[in-house]
């Protein structure tokens, strides 16, 4: 019968025969899909491979270093991380509209991801970049004809790297266009991915920018990346993180009344958001324990500055979305 090593087998030989001399350029995000290719791209052809990893300063506490970590010690890679956040975070000074916050990230993005692939094209050695090397699942093929729109093809602007190939004049390789989710994580178990990488709930293309409600500046980002931490720590604690699709936190724009010791507080507030889904286009918000909740906002109300309510988003997909932005 047919077998994940099979799979490994028959593909990695085709894109063997399919690279030949030329060399292959990966965006990788950190995500299931983009880090089981590069993982299949390390197997097949190893170093003709290079991983695009952009540190856009919206990421999650310790995201590089599991991308860094995982792929610098375990696959033979060639991993390059570009430092893009203050670049990123200038886009979005002053930026309040959730569309064009999406919108300046998206450009920026495949501005830096050009002017890198330019550089590594440049730099000669070992035959010419002809491949752009891509995550797309089957799902997404038949969702969107052939486009590239991530877990989910929605009414919010996604952009990951949809374009890219005929902006760079690269050939698409999609080793995953034929699997569905569940496949591609057994593929990332069979190929050594770690279970932290293979289990991972979805995170967006825009990161962070999109669970700070209104503009992003680097005082919420400090806020809601700690705030997030705090939650899916929890979350793993209680057993909690395979059982649920996606869960996250959002600081919300407004600030509600406190009181400590024996004085008012005006602070911000975050939504714990928490969901489950078998495929990102409609969810149901996850019952999670009112123990697990109670604690998460303790820690959140205790341990981050500026925050002094924490509330639970009960809301179903449809009418609302995921993402609050
Ligand atoms: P919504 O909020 O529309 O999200 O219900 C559905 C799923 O898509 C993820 N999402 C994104 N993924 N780029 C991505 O790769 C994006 O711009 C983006 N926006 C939302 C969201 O986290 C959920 O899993």
């Amino acid at each position: 019968s047919w077998t994940m090593a099979d799979f490994v087998e028959g593909e990695s030989e085709r894109i063997r025969r399919t690279v030949g001399e030329d060399r292959v350029i990966l965006g990788l995000s950190g995500g299931v899909d983009s880090s089981v290719v590069a993982a299949l791209l390390a197997k097949s052809i190893g170093r003709r491979c290079t991983c695009i990893f952009v540190d856009n300063g919206l990421l999650r506490t310790g995201e590089r270093q599991l991308v860094e970590h995982t792929f610098r010690g375990h696959f033979d890679v060639d991993l390059r991380v570009v430092d893009a956040s203050e670049a990123f975070l200038a886009d979005l000074a002053g930026v309040t509209d959730p569309q064009e916050k999406r919108r300046r990230i998206g450009s920026r993005f495949i501005d830096v991801f050009k002017a890198s692939a330019d550089a590594i094209a440049g730099e000669g050695g070992g035959g010419p970049v002809k491949f752009l090397a891509q995550g797309t699942l089957y799902p997404d093929v038949i969702e969107s004809g052939h486009g590239h729109t991530g877990a989910a093809a929605n009414i919010k602007l996604h952009h990951n790297v949809g374009g890219l190939p005929e902006r760079l004049g690269f050939s698409l390789l999609e080793p995953l266009r034929n699997l569905f989710k569940d496949e591609v994580r057994k593929l990332g178990e069979v190929l050594g991915l770690p279970e932290a990488m293979v289990w991972r709930h979805p995170f967006p293309g825009p990161g962070l920018a999109v669970r700070i409600l209104g503009e992003v500046e680097p005082s919420g980002l400090a806020m809601i990346r700690r705030s997030d931490e705090i939650l899916l720590e929890e979350l793993v604690a209680a057993n909690l993180y395979r059982k649920t699709a996606q869960v996250f936190a959002v600081l919300l724009p407004v600030k509600s009344v406190g009181v400590m010791g024996d004085g008012r507080t005006h602070e911000q507030v975050v939504a714990i958001r928490a969901v489950e889904s078998q495929d990102f286009m409609t969810a149901d918000w996850a019952r999670l324990p009112y123990e697990v909740l109670a604690t998460v906002s303790n820690r959140i109300i205790n341990e981050v500055r500026g925050v002094n309510r924490v509330v639970y988003d009960i809301s179903s997909k449809p009418p609302a979305t995921i993402e609050w932005e």
